[in-house]
Order: structure tokens, then sequence, then C-alpha cells
């Protein structure tokens, strides 16, 4: 009876077994559970396991942060991580969230985002299609080859394509790289030699302006999904890039169109950023983007 006593009293002289009052939550002592990923979310679906796991960590009045948990299929980082953003995936958490709650523990999801990085299984996807472009250029530079000096007789049937596919990989090399893609680097990615069949550098300029295009839309895409800081990045690179264009002499053709409207998907991300600024969500310390808006 008198060891209780003395037990207790030293169990009280622990502050890390004190209660600590965490904004609305009491919590009964202050040992936390870490977020710790644990990728056996199959599919990004919480799987039944997760019961057993969490309610095992669980104590009465203890707080557990959960793994990292993505809340957009364009934040996923690595695979099977948990995920929040769909009907399933809510349903499959709440017998986890109930079995923590049953045994009286504080269970907090640890939202995750993984910005530009998690875009990496989409690139892989596409990345693996580039063989099947580069076999169909090999083949068309086949037939070029048959009638020597036809290329720009023949070039208007294949131009508008190859712009797109410029588009993409330029895409592709901004979110792996956050860098423009050289003209050279495209002809290396789809095996095109400059001397037998080349890019085209009108090609090569306004695939660059598609992807200049896509920008707007991907950064509001990002923001939704809680990439505050890709408006700060996007504009600085997209700056940098019509800062570029403007040292071309272009003629008054479909390239000066294109640049011409490069300037408006500026101003769109530029809105972005300042909207992002004001609420206050922009990340702090980096003045990059500023500096050129
Ligand atoms: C396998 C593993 C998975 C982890 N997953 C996450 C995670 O999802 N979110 C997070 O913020 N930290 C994560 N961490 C970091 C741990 O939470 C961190 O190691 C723990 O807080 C201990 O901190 P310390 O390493 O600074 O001692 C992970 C660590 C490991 C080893």
């Amino acid at each position: 009876m008198e060891n209780k006593v003395v037990e207790e009293k030293e169990v009280d002289m622990i502050p890390l077994m004190t209660p600590y009052k965490m904004g609305n939550f009491e919590l009964c002592h202050r040992v936390v559970l870490a977020p710790l990923s644990r990728q056996r979310s199959y599919g990004n679906i919480p799987q039944p396991h997760a019961i057993l796991y969490y309610s095992q960590r669980t104590t009465k009045g203890g707080l557990l942060i959960g793994e990292a948990t993505v809340i957009s299929e364009t934040g996923i980082g690595c695979n099977d991580i948990s995920g929040l953003w769909t009907k399933e995936q809510v349903e499959a958490w709440k017998p986890i969230v109930n079995a923590v709650h049953a045994k009286g523990g504080i269970f907090f999801s640890q939202i995750w985002h993984a910005g530009r990085v998690s875009n990496k299984e989409v690139i892989e996807k596409a990345k693996s299609q580039i063989g099947v472009l580069k076999e169909l250029y090999s083949r068309l530079a086949e037939i070029v080859h048959e009638c020597p000096g036809q290329y720009y007789r023949y070039h208007g049937d294949w131009k508008s394509e190859t712009q797109t596919v410029v588009s993409l990989l330029a895409f592709m090399h901004w979110l792996e790289t956050g860098t423009l893609v050289l003209h050279s680097e495209v002809e290396e990615k789809l095996g095109l030699t400059p001397t037998e069949f080349g890019l085209d550098v009108d090609d090569y300029l306004i695939g660059i302006c598609f992807m200049s295009n896509e920008l707007p839309r991907y950064v509001v895409n990002q923001v939704t999904a809680g990439d505050y800081d890709c408006p700060r990045k996007v504009l600085k690179f997209l700056t940098d890039l019509h800062a570029a264009f403007r040292m071309l002499n272009l003629r008054n053709d479909f390239l000066r169109k294109k640049f011409d409207g490069m300037k408006y998907d500026l101003r769109k991300v530029e809105e972005v950023f300042y909207d992002v600024k004001i609420r206050g969500l922009a990340a702090n310390g980096d003045s990059a983007g500023e500096k050129q808006a």
C-alpha cells in the first residue's frame, strides 16, 4: 500500500506524464505518437489492419498524430500512402478513428500534399510513352528521307502534333526540374537528328507557348490542392520565359500571336500569386517571386 503511494507520487513528478491542455483538448500526458508513414494504405485506401495498429498505440487521453495523409490525387508523394480525398477513403478511416476514440485517445490527421514531386507517378506513366513517340518520329524520318529536300513540303502534316509533343515534354521537364527544356534536349528525347530530321525551331517555340498556356490552370489546381508555394515558382519561371521570348525578333505570324498570349498567362498566374499572398497563405522567406512580380 505504502509502495503504491510512493509510485503514484513518482509518476506525478515526471513532467512527461503530467496532463496538458492543448487548445480544446485535455491530454492526460505528454507522450505523443509521431506521424509515421507506413505506406500500407494500398491504392491510397486505409486498410483494416490500421485499426489494430493505431489502437495498440492509444492510451486514455493520449495524442496520436496519424501518418501523412494525402488530400488530393495530385499530392501523392509515394506509393500506398493513405488518402483522404474520396468518400471511400473517408469511410475507411472511420473504424480506425473510432477504435482510437473508443480507448480514449485523441487522433489528429496529418494532412499532406507532396507538392511538385507528387507528380512522380504521372510523370513516369507519361515518360513510358516517349519511346512510342520516338519510334513514330523515326518512321517519319525514314519516309522523309526517301524524298530529299522535301521536308518543308510535308512539314505542315505533322507540325501541330510536334508542337503538342514539345509542350508536353516541356511541362514534364518543368515538373521534374523546374527549368525550361532546351531545343536540343527535346531533339534528344525524341531521337531527332538535326541533319536528317530535326526539330523545327518554330515548332519548339510554339510548343513552349502552349506549355505556358497550361500553367495558369496548373497553378489554380495546385493551390486548390494546398500547394501555396506553386504560384511563386510558376510566376518566376513564366517571367523569365516571357523576358527570354521578348529578346527574339519574331515575324508577324502564328508564333508571334502565341507569344502575345503568354502575357495573359503571366497575368493570371500573378493574380493567383497575389491572392495567395494577400490571404497570408504564401510561404515566408523566399521573395524570389515577389522580386520578379
Ligand atoms: C518510417 C518513418 C515514417 C515517417 N513518416 C512521417 C510522416 O508521415 N509525417 C511526418 O511528419 N514525419 C514522419 N516521420 C518522421 C517521424 O515522425 C520522426 O522521425 C519522429 O517525429 C521522431 O523525430 P526525430 O527523428 O527528429 O527524433 C517518419 C519517420 C519514419 C522513420
